[in-house]
């Protein structure tokens, strides 16, 4: 049967049930198939015998696409995900495939730096120690600095990559009356202008702000980008904020400091390894704020992203170039 402008169907597996309005733009151009569960990811040998028959891939941070399942996938051309992030994709070996990546930004900008400031403001007035001894019947009689914590309005923030959702959260920071300080590789001027930001060396930055928020991509260069040398420049009172990936931190350093002092507290939506076990050492701090990564996780940024995904898809399959494309090398190729 024939899609669209009698163009053939294209085979596309979807790693998860999403909702179906969300796949309309897949409607003319492909026939899905679903692996309908939206709490678990879809198992490895499943994912691997789906895509040994598909032109294109649906897939979610909890999909690993790497040499192995290619290699079992010689007709897949496109594989989008529903995220910013794309660091569980092997993109060189997609390139060397001839096979687009495509992935989901700008969509879950404000959502996400929304939490990253929810993330300050939790861990920095302790609203976690505040809310477990509530619940615990653990409220204490009112005194002067019982669960007092910090301030966050006209403190230093230090943003580690100033991206889309990085500036987003730069403009929030500006309403708190913030010093706004920001490392990475690249200058972005306009955003300076926009909320006053200066680029400084990561060095400076961990030394001079009370906030360190990281917002960089997972990559072989940032992962473990901050380890023991690094939160050893941290100010005494600082918080560490991690909306990106687990894998920027060296865990077992933050521990070591948090237990020293230095870092005040950590704030973190990820983890290295998801889900963290119950009796993962950092949840065993009392100056540790943790959530399931939800940065992006409102219902309405949710199905912006999931519908992204799928008009990416849609589009690569087709033979168009959607913007979001990660390898856009591959359009290239003969
Ligand atoms: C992403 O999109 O990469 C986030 O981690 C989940 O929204």
């Amino acid at each position: 049967m024939g899609g669209a402008g009698g163009r053939a169907l294209a085979d596309v597996f979807v790693t998860r049930r999403l909702p179906p309005e969300t796949l309309a733009p897949l409607a003319g151009s492909a026939r899905l198939r679903v692996y309908e569960d939206e709490a678990r990811a879809v198992p490895r040998d499943r994912f691997l015998r789906e895509a040994a028959e598909v032109e294109g891939l649906l897939v979610l941070l909890t999909d690993q696409v790497d040499v192995e399942l290619l290699a079992a996938a010689p007709r897949l051309r496109a594989v989008s995900t529903m995220s910013v992030g794309w660091d569980h994709i092997d993109v060189a070996a997609c390139t060397e495939r001839g096979i687009g990546v495509f992935h989901t930004p700008g969509v879950l900008t404000e959502t996400t730096a929304d939490l990253c400031f929810a993330l300050m403001l939790a861990c920095a007035r302790r609203l976690g120690e505040g809310e477990r001894a509530v619940r615990a019947g653990r409220w204490p009689p009112w005194s002067p600095f019982a669960f007092a914590g910090l301030d966050v309005h006209r403190r230093t923030i230090g943003i580690v990559g100033l991206g889309r959702i990085g500036q987003a959260v730069a403009r929030r920071a500006r309403g708190f009356g913030m010093e706004i300080l920001y490392a990475g590789p690249r200058r972005h001027a306009e955003a300076e202008r926009e909320t006053g930001a200066r680029h400084v060396p990561l060095e400076a930055l961990l030394a001079a702000a009370d906030f360190v928020v990281l917002l960089a991509p997972l990559t072989p260069q940032t992962a473990g980008m901050i380890g023991a040398p690094q939160l050893a420049r941290m100010k005494t009172d600082a918080v560490l904020v991690n909306v990106a990936r687990g894998g920027l931190i060296d865990e077992h350093a933050l521990e070591a400091a948090l237990k020293a002092g230095r870092p005040w507290g950590a704030a973190l939506d990820v983890f290295q390894h998801e889900p963290a076990p119950a009796d993962h050492p950092l949840l065993a701090l009392p100056n540790v704020v943790a959530v399931p990564h939800i940065g992006s996780a409102s219902v309405a940024t949710r199905r912006a992203m999931a519908r992204l995904a799928a008009e990416n898809l849609a589009a690569a399959l087709r033979g168009d170039r959607p913007d979001a494309c990660v390898n856009p090398q591959v359009f290239r190729l003969p």
